[in-house]
């Protein structure tokens, strides 16, 4: 009898979407709109709930009917090939990955078991399902291309990934290719400028500015370079995520950038001024300056025209994200939202 009612029940959807890493920053967007926009289809958030994980980012679509969390690991190859064979997979939103640079440096074997082997496990799962999915979207990173001090990516730019981090997510990417060349899999592979917005895990640059400032301590900022970088607001990258899943062709790179190009001192200086409320002459008090990271990049310029075709562009401003981020407040609003992960792992200098 339950399997019956199992039967009944996603037969009423018309279509089933696997969103991996689904509980973390973007993931948690993207499942939250998959989740209201689209209530016929049903939506599986496969995450194992890392330590950069709120389960209050989910709370508002957890008891809805098209919405299924599998905690577990994209690693583990049983689990992953019995959702593949118990579900009529269509869509795959593959978003799971270790993401903090500076962490890279630290554990490298993580992120090379989290971004490429899990890659594998999931590519492999896809490609010998009976119900094979229709697309499979692979969330990659500006930066594969590594650092540009003037040159402008687009999607047939070299890989010359510089840090552990980006060259798993590289790696992976030739892992997704190899798929899509071998057994004709129906792949899309995303390369996305800093995404920021409300939720993200405090390691990352802008909530680690915010949260620094609202607790009353200075923003640190990594070495002396004129480091910059394009940040694309979160609302911006799912639209262009859930464009690519209807629009976008089979086989190809989608580029997804942002016009807006900040250099950090700058960012640091704006959010001193939006937190704090200080004069101009009192900004400086509030930065501190560390030391660098084994390597930072300078910045990583892409065009995406490729993406602006399908009828995607960005719509927030900078002002209108950096204001949304938070209110500036979500971060003062919500001190306890962290407190239910596991390991809490704090970098010293600005994560990009
Ligand atoms: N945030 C950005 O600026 C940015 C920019 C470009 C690309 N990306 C890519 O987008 C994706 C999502 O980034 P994010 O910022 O939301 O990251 P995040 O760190 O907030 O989330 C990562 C998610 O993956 C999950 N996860 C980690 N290991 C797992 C495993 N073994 N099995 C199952 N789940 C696991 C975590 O629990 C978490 O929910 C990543 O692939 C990242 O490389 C992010």
């Amino acid at each position: 009898l339950t399997t019956k009612l199992l039967k009944e029940a996603k037969m009423k959807f018309s279509r089933t979407v696997l969103v991996t890493g689904g509980s973390g920053f973007i993931g948690s967007h993207l499942v939250c709109s998959l989740v209201d926009s689209h209530p016929d289809w049903r939506i599986i958030n496969l995450d194992k709930l890392d330590y950069c994980c709120s389960p209050r980012s989910l709370e508002a679509v957890e008891d809805r009917e098209n919405y299924t969390f599998v905690r577990g690991d994209v690693c583990n190859p049983r689990l992953v090939n019995h959702i593949f064979h118990s579900e009529r997979i269509d869509a795959v939103f593959h978003l799971a990955a270790q993401t903090h640079v500076e962490s890279s440096f630290r554990c490298p074997s993580s992120f090379q078991r989290v971004n490429v082997e899990g890659t594998r496990v999931l590519l492999e799962a896809a490609r010998g399902a009976r119900h094979r999915p229709r697309r499979f979207v692979y969330v990659s990173t500006d930066e594969v291309y590594g650092p540009s001090a003037d040159q402008v990516f687009d999607e047939s730019s070299p890989l010359r990934p510089s840090n552990p981090y980006s060259a798993t997510k590289a790696a992976a990417e030739f892992l997704v290719t190899s798929y899509r060349d071998a057994y004709q899999l129906p792949v899309i592979i995303t390369r996305s400028n800093n995404v920021y917005g409300p939720r993200q895990y405090t390691e990352k640059v802008i909530p680690r500015f915010l949260s620094l400032l609202q607790t009353n301590k200075k923003c640190t900022i990594q070495g002396t370079l004129p480091i910059s970088r394009h940040f694309l607001f979160v609302d911006d990258a799912v639209q262009a995520l859930l464009l690519l899943l209807e629009k976008g062709a089979a086989g190809e790179i989608y580029n997804v950038g942002a016009a807006c190009e900040v250099p950090i001192r700058r960012l640091a200086q704006e959010l001193v001024q939006m937190v704090k409320e200080v004069p101009e002459s009192e900004v400086s008090n509030w930065l501190e300056f560390v030391s660098d990271r084994p390597l930072v990049d300078l910045r990583y310029p892409i065009r995406c025209e490729k993406l602006q075709q399908l009828g995607w562009t960005a719509q927030v401003s900078w002002a209108e994200g950096i204001r949304r981020t938070g209110e500036v407040k979500w971060y003062q609003d919500n001190p306890d939202f962290w407190a239910d992960t596991g390991e809490q792992r704090g970098p010293v200098g600005d994560e990009l």
